[in-house]
Formats: C-alpha cells, structure tokens, sequence
C-alpha cells in the first residue's frame, strides 16, 4: 500500500492478530496511549478485525518480514452528521518505535482517510506522550484542547488531550 523507509503499510489480516494483540498490549500496559487497562487476548483482537467495516479498514506495519506497528481508522461517532470524521489509533511494538514506523502509518493513515472520502482526522491522546505529540504535530494536526483530569491511571489522574486535522485534497 505505501512504503515510506524500509515500512511497508497494508490491510491488515488474521495472521496478523498476534502481532497486533501483543503491540496493542505494550502499549496498554505502557500507559503512555490509551485510558484503556485491561489488556486483551488475540481471540478478542480477532473479533475486533472482523466486525471492521469498509470504511474502518486497520493497516499493519511490516519491516524485514515483521509487523512492528498497527493502526486503524475508528468511527468518532456513529450519529449520520459525523459520517465525514474519523478517529484513529496508532500502536508501534517497544522495539521498533523511534524508528519512523509511526510516521509510516500516519502517512498511511492519511491516505487511506482520503481515499475513503473522510474530511477529517481527530485523536484523544495524552499530553505527556512526547512521541505521540511530536508525531502529530509533525503531520499538521492542531491542539483542539486539554480535558483536565479526564481519567484516572493507577490512581494518578490523566489530562487528554484532542487534536484535529482538516484533509484537504492533495495538491
Ligand atoms: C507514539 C508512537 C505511535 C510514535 O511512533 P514512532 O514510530 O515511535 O515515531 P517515529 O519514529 O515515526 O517518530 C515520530 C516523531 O516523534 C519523535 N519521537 C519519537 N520518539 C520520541 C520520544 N520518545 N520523545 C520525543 N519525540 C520522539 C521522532 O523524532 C519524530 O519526530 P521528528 O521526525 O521530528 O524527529 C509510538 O512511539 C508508540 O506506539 N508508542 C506507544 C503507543 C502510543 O503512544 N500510541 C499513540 C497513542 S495516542
């Protein structure tokens, strides 16, 4: 699908539902991307792939034959007026990060919201993820604001921060 670097970024599939389901849980336990705690087993990964729709497609990072990092397109929400926005996530393996994969599947990411005729990208993410941040400023994304003490990690409350990018058409 594109190959930024030595990252191939494409559909993702079942055999990839290992990889995934151990990435998605590095970055669970790492606290560092999502208020989500409970970490998850494959099988529960595999449903997730297959209840996707066509307009809500996950990419998978592969580098010398191994994926390294996932990301996925997600409804914002599901009322008929915010047909046109969707969020996403995005989830690079501990070894792997730092190394432009992210950046890989942003690209990816974009293009694929183009494709599908979406007019907007927007993400709830966490203020102190330096990479995350960085990453998405690089890519043009503007910070909407800062929920305060939005949830609670480990008894620590967490600010969450939202971002959004308009998809103008290519030049
Ligand atoms: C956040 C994440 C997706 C970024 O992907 P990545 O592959 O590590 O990032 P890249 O190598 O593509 O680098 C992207 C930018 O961030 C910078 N960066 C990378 N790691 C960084 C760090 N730890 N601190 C500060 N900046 C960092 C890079 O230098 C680069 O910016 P530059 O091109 O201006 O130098 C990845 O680190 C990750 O999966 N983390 C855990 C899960 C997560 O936080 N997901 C996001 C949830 S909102």
């Amino acid at each position: 699908m594109s190959e930024p670097g030595n990252v191939t970024v494409r559909r993702a599939t079942m055999t990839d539902i290992p990889a995934i389901t151990r990435i998605y849980n590095q970055g669970i336990v790492d606290r560092l991307a999502t208020l989500e705690t409970d970490e998850r087993s494959e099988s529960e990964r595999a449903a997730w792939l297959t209840a996707r729709d066509e307009r809500h497609p996950v990419l998978a990072a592969e580098r010398n034959g191994a994926v390294v990092g996932w990301g996925s397109l997600n409804i914002f929400n599901p009322r008929p007026a915010y047909r046109f926005v969707a969020d996403f996530s995005v989830y690079v393996a501990r070894e792997a990060r730092g190394s432009g994969v992210g950046g890989a599947l942003l690209v990816a990411l974009i293009a694929e919201a183009r494709r599908l005729e979406f007019h907007k990208l927007a993400l709830a993410a966490f203020l102190h993820n330096a990479a995350g941040m960085r990453l998405y400023r690089k890519f043009g994304f503007r910070l909407v604001g800062v929920y305060r003490e939005q949830g609670i990690l480990d008894g620590r409350w967490v600010d969450v921060a939202i971002m959004e990018r308009l998809l103008e058409p290519p030049a």
